[in-house]
């Protein structure tokens, strides 16, 4: 049985090894977005890579600031991300922002469940959780505008 403390430290780790995950996504689809909105989405992309690292430090620091270690080693976020792999390749606009803002997307629904998890146990995490499920939710809305008509 985990003690309070440790089940919301768990909740931290698993959302840090998913925006360490993003960042890594985001830079994968920066690098590699091609197409005549290839800027807009190229120089965007970008931001949210700064967005999720800056989220990943702030996560990990809460997580050492509770008295646990934070892991955000290549391998522990390989193990365990659960975010789709962005392909290998040169890829298209429309398909760079549908694969990006999917990431952004499933890293909110999760984030928001361990919003819930840990708000009886640790409102000031709580509270992390929630501004940084705010910025991916309406970076995620801003990048998917632009395939809106
Ligand atoms: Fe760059």
């Amino acid at each position: 049985m985990n003690t309070p403390n440790e089940a919301v430290a768990q909740a931290l780790q698993a959302s840090l090894v998913e925006l360490v995950d993003l960042s890594l996504v985001g830079k994968q689809a920066h690098w590699n977005v091609v197409g005549p909105q290839f800027r807009s989405v190229h120089l965007e992309l970008d931001e949210i890579v700064d967005l999720a690292r800056v989220a990943s430090d702030r996560v990990a620091e809460r997580i050492a600031t509770m008295g646990v270690a934070p892991d955000g080693r290549a391998e522990t976020v390989a193990d365990g991300s659960e975010l789709p792999p962005f392909p290998v390749g040169f890829v298209p606009a429309t398909e760079a922002v549908q694969r990006m803002t999917q990431a952004m997307d499933t890293v909110a629904v999760r984030l928001k469940e361990r919003i819930l998890a840990v708000g009886d146990q640790d409102p000031v995490s709580q509270d992390i959780l929630i501004g940084i499920t705010d910025e991916i939710e309406k970076a995620a809305w801003m990048l998917r505008s632009q395939l809106t008509m």
